[in-house]
């Protein structure tokens, strides 16, 4: 018999990992506060002071602003729908082409089809999986209208590269910074380098509000389309200073009172947030780098990496054991991981299918761009063969349950061969 779990041994790790604890008491005297003063939400859809929130959701913009460093702050009630916004702020047109990269989450590859943009897909750097400013360059023709770069798990994108590309070719760079929320590049926040910066407060980030977003920009007058996009815009032809009516096809992507009165709390406190997340990550790298066919994540220099998700590329040759395999007998021990991310997403069924709105394939019909597999392949092989991730953010984790986690992915791969057996006894 093994002493791996999987094969009947004893887990390193006893019984389901602690959730995080996001939330405590200031934040639960915040959300009474709101209650009790009756207003949950301050937007009116009118113009006064209304239209740009209630006395909660001004506050808590204020402070994000003055804590990026940014001019303006618009807070929205999802990543996703600061996607939306920005990319009518912006101007997108039908048959516009946004640059985006295949591994990420979908929202950010959907976005543009909302406004008859087309996603074009540039492939990602092997270190950091965050999108490759050479290959976004290949792709840039007299269609580009943007360029979207997602600071992915964390870690920034090479966002000094791309606001020097999307400059130089008078195109806006979009930063979808939904996972590193205090990410840095040379001493610049990640979320303040593009034209707009977009953070998500969805449970699963490092600081939230159940579901939320927020804008950030230091342009007055894609700040104002954000707002006015935001809440219907209905006041377009009267706002001061608007008078371009592209895209004014207003949403109602409002935050509440309670959100924004939770988000104060959780942004006055973000350091701890993040760092305890980027401590576990660095633990677990120390504990195994030196680990045969296992790579831990990288940092470029200059970075900070906030390690939304911590990624291993495993190289299945040298360990000698199918990832599948191996990240079963990981969990067996107790250490919650999955092999893989998400897929490329140009294999999403409406890439495919080549249906997005409407039952015509608009706004596919504007463009010869053709979704085929292999026009991305550090990512497919990542998601094919190499990627193993865990999440940070999900888990309270002291030193000593981090040193269990160590211990059991050394076990997993000093026992390898017994796996191996294992398999072909069938
Ligand atoms: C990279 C990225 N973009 C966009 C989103 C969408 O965020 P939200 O759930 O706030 O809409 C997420 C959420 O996980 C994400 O990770």
């Amino acid at each position: 018999m093994s002493d791996l779990a999987l094969l009947g041994g004893t887990p390193v790790i006893g019984g389901d990992l602690p959730p995080y604890p996001s939330m405590g008491k200031a934040e639960e005297e915040a959300v009474r506060a709101v209650v009790q003063s009756g207003c949950l939400s301050g937007f009116f859809g009118s113009p006064g002071p209304e239209f740009l929130g209630g006395p909660k959701v001004r506050e808590f913009e204020a402070a994000w602003a003055a804590r990026f460093g940014a001019k303006h702050a618009v807070s929205v009630n999802s990543n996703t729908s600061g996607l939306f916004a920005a990319m009518g702020a912006i101007g997108l047109s039908p048959g516009d082409e946004v640059i985006v990269p295949p591994w990420t989450m979908s929202a950010t590859v959907v976005s543009p089809l909302i406004y008859g943009g087309i996603p074009v897909f540039a492939d990602i750097e092997e270190e950091t999986f965050c999108i490759d400013p050479e290959k976004v360059a290949a792709q840039i023709t007299d269609k580009t209208r943007a360029i979207v770069a997602v600071n992915l798990f964390g870690h920034p994108a090479r966002m000094a590269d791309l606001r020097a590309l999307a400059d130089a070719k008078g195109i806006y760079l979009i930063e979808d910074n939904a996972q590193a929320p205090l990410g840095m590049e040379n001493g610049k926040p990640t979320g303040t380098i593009g034209h707009i910066g977009i953070a998500s407060l969805n449970f699963h980030k490092h600081i939230h509000t159940g579901e939320g977003g927020v804008c950030v920009t230091n342009d007055d007058d894609l700040a104002t389309r954000l707002q006015l996009i935001r809440n219907h815009a209905e006041n377009a032809a009267i706002h001061e200073g608007v008078t371009d009516l592209v895209n004014m096809v207003g949403f109602n992507f409002r935050m509440t009172e309670l959100s924004a009165a939770v988000g104060l709390v959780q942004l006055a406190d973000i350091e701890r947030h993040v760092a305890v997340r980027e401590k576990l990550a660095e633990r677990l790298s120390e504990g195994t780098r030196d680990l045969a066919g296992w790579t831990v994540p990288a940092v470029r220099d200059g970075c900070r990496h906030n390690y939304y998700v911590w990624l291993v590329k495993y190289d299945e040759a040298q360990v000698g054991v199918s990832r599948e395999l191996f990240c079963k007998a990981l969990n067996a021990e107790g250490f919650p991981n999955f092999p893989a991310y998400l897929p490329p997403l140009y294999r999403l069924p409406l890439f495919k299918s080549r249906t997005a709105i409407g039952r015509e394939g608009w706004p596919f019909t504007l463009t010869d761009r053709t979704f085929e597999d292999g026009q991305c392949p550090v990512t497919e092989r990542l998601h094919e063969r190499e990627a193993i991730l865990f999440e940070p953010c999900a888990y309270d984790v002291d030193d000593a349950l981090a040193d269990k986690m160590i211990a059991a992915i050394r076990k997993v791969h000093a026992h390898r061969a017994d796996l191996n057996a294992h398999a072909e006894a069938g």
